[in-house]
């Protein structure tokens, strides 16, 4: 896919959402509050799950705002232009979102007590949900095949760069006690334990009821039908809905379903290079 792009840091960023002032700004000025709750995910992660789950969360489990306010707006990105406006009004706490690489992130945020949540997902959903979301996003100027969306992947040559690069980055931060990460396939496997253990990263003590609420409000299918969170309301000019949905699967292990046995070895291939010093593993390497 060919966008109208830039490189900052050795990462590719879109001309028409991101700007170098404001990656700058961002990770040399940017005031962050020690209250505030960063959602940090390689795109097509499961970041509009995270920031549903950490706002119920914040609100004991109280859907309203969840029903009323598009998520967007409630957890805003605030390395998009349109977003950090909102970012600097949101009422504290904050819930942040961003698909920002570790290198390039406000800098002072491990210098407070903000917590930052990072999501994992298998790198092939990743890829295939970014394949069929690309087809929507309007910054894109043609529509690539699988095949070279593939290998574009791979070299990370595209927004927000390598994945690989991107979740080592960012697990060098485990030794810091304010970061947490969890993976897609977790909240996937056990949502209610996963929310207890987000509960317990953020220091938050909710009843079992208003855990079970924020259980019943994060599923696929509550998600797939609330309006403030399923894409539907995205203003036109970012997202042609008649090429897809955000709310598209949510299951894992789609890429099976995609990508051929020659495409799946070569994948496994780069990701055993790419990954082999990483010391953690991962449920989709067993
Ligand atoms: P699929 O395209 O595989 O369905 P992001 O929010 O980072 O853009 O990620 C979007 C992906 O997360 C999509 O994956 C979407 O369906 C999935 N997703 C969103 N909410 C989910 C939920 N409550 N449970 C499971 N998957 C969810």
């Amino acid at each position: 896919m060919t966008f109208d792009n830039f490189t900052y840091k050795g990462v590719k960023f879109s001309q028409e959402i991101h700007s170098e002032k404001q990656l700058s700004y961002l990770e040399n000025e940017f005031k962050v509050f020690d209250d505030d709750v960063y959602c940090v995910t390689f795109p097509k992660s499961g970041t509009h799950w995270m920031g549903e789950i950490l706002n119920l969360i914040k609100n004991k489990g109280d859907p309203t705002e969840c029903n009323t306010v598009l998520s967007m707006q409630r957890s805003p990105w605030f390395e998009c232009i349109t977003g950090l406006p909102d970012v600097e009004n949101l009422a504290r706490p904050r819930i942040i979102s961003s698909h920002l690489p570790c290198h390039v992130f406000a800098k002072s945020v491990f210098e407070s007590k903000a917590k930052v949540l990072y999501t994992i997902r298998n790198p092939k959903d990743v890829f295939v949900s970014r394949f069929h979301f690309n087809k929507m996003l309007k910054i894109y100027k043609d529509e690539r095949g699988f095949q070279d969306s593939l290998n574009d992947f791979l070299q990370g040559n595209i927004m927000f760069g390598s994945w690989f690069d991107h979740v080592k980055g960012w697990l060098q931060m485990t030794k810091h006690e304010n970061f947490f990460y969890i993976t897609y396939e977790e909240l996937q496997q056990d949502l209610r334990g996963s929310v207890v253990r987000i509960c317990k990263f953020l220091g938050k003590e909710l009843n079992d009821e208003e855990i079970d609420s924020v259980v019943k409000h994060s599923t696929f299918d509550t998600m797939k039908e609330n309006k403030m969170c399923n894409g539907d309301v995205t203003q036109a000019h970012i997202l042609d809905k008649s090429k897809g949905t955000l709310m598209r699967k949510g299951i894992s292990g789609d890429w099976k379903n995609h990508l051929t046995v020659a495409q799946s070895e070569y994948f496994d291939k780069v990701y055993q290079e790419k990954m082999k010093d990483v010391n953690v593993k991962f449920s989709w390497e067993e």
